[in-house]
């Protein structure tokens, strides 16, 4: 039992965060650079397009509070992780952070459980990149095969010329009085268009860590323009026509309608879990600490800064787009679209479009990053095949471990739909978020002497409210992705039984001690 509470010594960790050369990666990243990442992987399909049915389902206009509240739960969140990103400065983020404070077996869970979070993550978005990749083609009159623009089983119907997934486009039929069986229809085979998104972006991740922060910084400076684009426009309209704003704030909290959730303040909490998606990212600039020039002092600048931006960005969005179209009306797929048509301005909806498409490629980008440091960081710890740490001479990026990371995220998006990826990220997540508070915490007690660059504030107090306001979220989501994720650890443990716990490094230090000297601290 003891071997598998085995933690990874801190300075054995410092040290290979100190490594250089050729086989080390390369530090080029700045404080912008790291919240630009951040940004690029916030910002995305959560604001673009989960906004307006959390709106009209469940929150009303008080999904600005809902954005609040999710706000305020990640921020006790990203100071824990901002303690330990400064403190352990290494690309495997919590699972290394899981190595240090509570053992081999969890940091295996946690390293597991983040596949969850960066691979799954990035295939998600990447099936929503598609569809509004594709609908701006049909806008141009591009009409690709409609079976390869969705994954088996998809239903898509031909409507006003243009092929749409029968779910999205229902609402539109039904308003319309329009039977979806009398119209043309076709079953999705593969998303051939989510497996080639993904495979441009493993493409650039290859070529470089600059490349691909320069790559994702252009993408930053679009999407954001577009969002202030949509809140300068709004803020406009609101100050034109207030008496419409006002009716469309009244009542800001909708009555609950006797569910639970369904409006009222359990409205704001379902609305809270279900935006969650919108902050998922900010913990990705973590696995770039071990690319960043000055990580002790400016991890917690990319993380927090980079939460604050977008903390801020969501609720002026949120605010002002249930200010110009009623809540009720915001059932869609591209609620920032038709928010603003809603003001008339008619070439906004491309805008949103193209600000959706690079949007989502970012996060696509720092998803798969992510994921393929922390098999890096897996790898150079033994507990995973020594290829995926394999760091390419010329490039300095962990290619191998980039590529296989792309195939079958590129697999994933074009085979899985995105409603049972989606939960799933926000799960495996959330599950991160609570060990990496609780490790945090338990640092504390344990290793009180060391120096930490960036402390969190309030321990206990922050990481208990991280843990909590997590553990509520995660409870919040349904049965069947709980059981998803049990059935994803079981087969991450056979994996750990099988394979890591036989070549795990720290472990071959505790049975040979002599030839391998850093000592371990074993629980
Ligand atoms: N936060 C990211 C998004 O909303 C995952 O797409």
């Amino acid at each position: 039992m003891s071997d598998l509470l085995a933690t990874k010594p801190l300075d054995m960790i410092l040290t290979e965060a100190g490594e250089t050369g050729e086989h080390a990666l390369k530090r080029a990243l700045g404080p912008v650079n790291l919240i630009t990442l951040g940004i690029g992987a916030i910002i995305g399909a959560g604001i673009f397009v989960l906004t307006g049915a959390a709106a009209a389902q469940y929150a009303g206009p008080a999904i600005v509070l809902s954005f609040i509240l999710a706000g305020i739960a990640c921020a006790f969140a990203g100071l824990c992780y901002s303690e330990f990103a400064s403190l352990i400065p290494i690309a495997g983020s919590a699972y290394t952070y899981g190595y240090a404070t509570l053992g081999e077996i969890f940091a295996w869970i946690i390293g597991w459980d983040l596949i969850l979070e960066y691979a799954f993550g990035a295939a998600t978005v990447a099936s929503g990149w598609s569809g509004y990749v594709n609908s701006l083609l049909q806008d141009w009159g591009i009409h690709l095969p409609p079976s390869l623009t969705a994954t088996p089983g998809t239903e898509m119907v031909l409507y006003h010329s243009r092929w749409e997934r029968l779910a999205t486009v229902q609402p539109v039929l039904d308003k319309a009085g329009v039977a979806s069986g009398s119209l043309p229809h076709i079953t999705g085979s593969f998303n051939l268009v989510a497996f080639v998104g993904i495979c441009l972006v493993t493409l650039i991740l290859v070529i470089g860590i600059q490349e691909s922060a320069n790559f994702n910084s252009a993408v930053v400076i679009i999407k954001v323009s577009i969002v202030l684009v949509f809140i300068g426009i709004a803020a406009a309209f609101v100050m034109k026509h207030p008496s419409v704003a006002t009716a469309n704030w009244h009542p800001f909290v909708p009555p609950n309608t006797g569910k639970f959730g369904q409006y009222g303040w359990s409205g704001v909490a379902r609305g809270a879990a279900v935006i969650f998606f919108a902050y998922i990212g900010f913990d990705a600039v973590s696995t770039a600490a071990q690319e960043a020039k000055q990580p002790q002092r400016d991890m917690p600048i990319g993380i927090l800064g980079s939460l604050v931006i977008c903390t801020i960005l969501y609720i002026l969005v949120s605010g002002l787009l249930t200010g110009v179209v009623p809540y009720t009306a915001l059932n869609v797929p591209d609620p920032v679209a038709v928010g603003i048509d809603a003001t008339g301005v008619r070439w906004g909806s491309v805008l949103v479009k193209l600000g959706a498409i690079a949007g989502l490629g970012s996060v696509m980008l720092v998803m798969l990053l992510g994921q393929s440091r922390v098999f890096f960081s897996m790898s150079r710890d033994g507990l995973l095949p020594e290829w995926a740490g394999r760091v390419h001479p010329r490039f300095r990026t962990p290619y191998i471990s980039s590529i296989t990371v792309g195939i079958f995220v590129a697999i994933f998006a074009s085979l899985i739909p995105i409603g049972i990826l989606g939960e799933l990220v926000s799960i495996g997540t959330l599950l991160a978020f609570v060990i990496v508070c609780a490790g945090v915490w338990l640092m504390r007690r344990r290793r009180p002497e060391i120096h930490r660059p960036f402390k969190t504030p309030w321990v206990p107090f922050t990481p208990i409210m991280g843990i909590v306001v997590s553990g509520l979220m995660m409870v919040s989501l349904p049965g069947d992705t709980w059981l998803r994720l049990v059935i994803w650890l079981v087969i991450g443990m056979a994996v750990y039984f099988f394979y890591g716990r036989h070549h795990s490094r720290v472990q071959m230090a505790r049975r040979k001690p002599v030839s391998k000297p850093p000592t371990v601290m074993a629980d």
